[in-house]
């Protein structure tokens, strides 16, 4: 896998963390990790544009790292971490607890998604209640592929999962095997552009920052049969109501949301 060298900053940013942590990953971080004393350490880019760096956040200290270090904090992680309910997500290095109802074992790497993030969990948790069973899932921006492969636990059908991230891939590929998916499943980098005319899903799967999901709806909604489910999180709360009001544009209606923090996720339906 190709090794690139990125940057870490440690900001001490005034108010809220979460909303400091939004702003950072438009701002093109890659990674966060919470540190002691409200300092945010963020893996950005080795080319990241410093100028970007809000005039009254402190920066209290920055170094340089491989990529592989980017996901740090998961290669240390020594315990499983509980993402709903339901679900349990190990560090292939990490015994099963016993009492875990589902389980998917997940290397993480240079891709995102072990959930540990809320908007991970949060989306995790909408699928528990959608009705997945023999349904074609896209999972766009699948980072490990948890998403993805806990539908298909879920009892989902066909999953295809992308990334425009073309790291993610053999993350994807390792953690498929890890978690014995097989049969009619595919990874692959880019995005919904790769998808030949025509083709519809069951359920779209879209956990990406608004700014990132939004310029792609249209697209999105050529892929959604009537009836058609899209999971959408990386959504502020306060950004609820852009979200309903391209539900109401474009004739998708509710069907569940959830909240944690100051992030929110939901879940719609294409009513034609
Ligand atoms: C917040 S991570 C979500 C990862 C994982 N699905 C999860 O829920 O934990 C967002 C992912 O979307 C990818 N991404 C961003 N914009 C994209 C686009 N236009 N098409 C496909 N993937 C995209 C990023 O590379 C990143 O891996």
């Amino acid at each position: 896998m190709e090794s690139r060298a990125a940057i870490w900053i440690d900001f001490a940013p005034p108010g809220d963390l979460e909303l400091a942590s939004s702003d950072l990953f438009e701002m093109g971080a890659m990674g966060l990790e919470e540190l002691d004393g409200g300092v945010l350490r963020a893996w950005l880019p080795l080319d990241w544009n410093r100028g970007q760096i809000p005039s009254d956040w402190k920066v209290v200290g920055d170094g340089e790292v491989e990529a592989k270090d980017w996901d740090l904090s998961w290669r240390l992680q020594q315990e499983p971490l509980r993402v709903t309910d339901r679900l349990v997500v190990v560090p292939p290095w990490v015994d099963k607890p016993a009492d875990a109802e589902i389980c998917l074992r997940m290397e993480a790497k240079q891709a995102f998604g072990t959930g540990g993030h809320e908007s991970t969990r949060l989306a995790s948790r909408l699928l528990e209640g959608l009705p997945l069973s023999g349904k074609s899932v896209f999972d766009i921006g699948a980072g490990t592929g948890i998403l993805g492969f806990y539908c298909r636990i879920l009892g989902a059908g066909r999953i295809e999962l992308c990334d425009i991230d073309p790291d993610s891939i053999p993350c994807l590929e390792e953690n498929a095997q890890l978690n014995g998916i097989e049969g009619d499943w595919s990874a692959w980098a880019g995005s919904l552009d790769r998808i030949p005319s025509g083709t519809k899903f069951d359920v779209l799967l879209a956990n990406m920052l608004r700014t990132e999901f939004f310029p792609m709806r249209e697209q999105a909604l050529a892929l959604m049969p009537a009836g058609g489910l899209l999971v959408l999180s990386g959504y502020l709360a306060k950004e609820r109501e852009l979200v309903l009001d391209w539900f109401a544009k474009d004739g998708l209606e509710l069907v569940s949301e959830a909240t944690e923090g100051d992030w929110w996720a939901c879940a719609g339906r294409r009513i034609v």
